[in-house]
């Protein structure tokens, strides 16, 4: 059990035995503390951090049937959580104005599949990266795009305000016209299957993801080595060290101790690691 863990469990312990001898003082008025030995109080109730999250955005982050945030950000967050001995809530949040609510202290962190750049790193901090990403581009089946550079001079669709919004915008230019932008990236997806747009510019994951589960869509993808890898990170309010150590540590517990590669595993199939430790054909000869 580590020192922290071992605190909040006293911590624990001294609440339930507050809540023992309340019980026992039945429905009657609490009696007058002894003065000799005044009562302690109550210890502060574990403080709950508020992670914002656009739940737009599978596999890493969306709502299901009951209206619950699933997703692989939320069970690396919820691991994370439970290894650095901390409690989480999450709160469905727009991407736009999301990073706002950060700096405002509406919401403690941000999981959204959140891309470390050295731009956000002015105005916020971020965890230790816990995955890996490129910008990919969807197409329809019987579009000629084969590159990025192709989408020069045609309307290609972003998330305002993505990592994917970026590389568009330097490709086309500041002025493009022919850059529609979108609240989230679903809905960029599906001006495309109905022709509005040429393109979507956008993570990897989630175009994948959109692609496999919308056959009738008639979508393909394009990668590009132009694209700039990526990082996610978990995005804190700038100067929130204690926080951003609790979550480095819960991190680094989680890699440690496998559940990670088990969460990977379950969205991603095999475990990164276990992909770059699989001799490559060049290696083995
Ligand atoms: N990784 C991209 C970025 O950081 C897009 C993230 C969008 N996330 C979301 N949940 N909508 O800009």
């Amino acid at each position: 059990m580590t020192s922290l863990s071992t605190r909040r469990f006293i911590q624990l312990a001294a609440l339930s035995a507050a809540g023992l001898l309340l019980a026992a003082c039945g429905k009657k008025e609490a009696p007058p503390a002894p003065s000799a030995a005044p009562v302690a109080a109550a210890p502060a109730p574990a403080k709950v951090y508020v992670v914002g999250t656009d739940a737009a955005y599978a596999p890493f982050e969306s709502q299901n049937e009951k209206g619950e945030i699933v997703g692989f950000d939320i069970d690396v967050l919820k691991a994370v959580a439970a290894n650095a001995g901390i409690e989480v809530k999450f709160v469905n949040t727009p991407w736009e104005g999301i990073f706002n609510a950060l700096g405002q202290g509406d919401r403690d962190m941000i999981v959204s599949a959140v891309t470390i750049t050295d731009e956000r790193k002015q105005t916020m901090d971020f965890s230790d990266p816990y995955f890996d990403a490129q910008q990919l581009i969807a197409i329809k089946e019987n579009s000629k795009i084969t590159k990025f550079a192709d989408l020069k001079k045609l309307k290609v669709g972003v998330q305002t305000g993505t990592t994917g919004d970026e590389a568009v915008t330097k490709l086309l230019g500041k002025a493009s016209t022919n850059i529609k932008r979108f609240e989230s990236t679903p809905l960029a997806l599906k001006e495309l299957e109905s022709g509005g747009v040429d393109a979507v510019v956008a993570d990897n994951g989630v175009v994948i993801h959109y692609v496999a589960n919308n056959p009738g869509g008639k979508f393909k993808t394009v990668s590009d080595k132009d694209f700039v890898p990526e990082q996610y990170g978990i995005a804190l309010k700038k100067g929130n060290s204690e926080l951003q150590a609790k979550l480095n540590k819960g991190l680094a517990g989680i890699k440690a101790d496998g559940s990670y590669d088990k969460i990977y595993a379950q969205y991603f199939g095999a475990p990164p690691a276990a992909a770059a430790a699989a001799p490559s054909p060049a290696a083995s000869k």
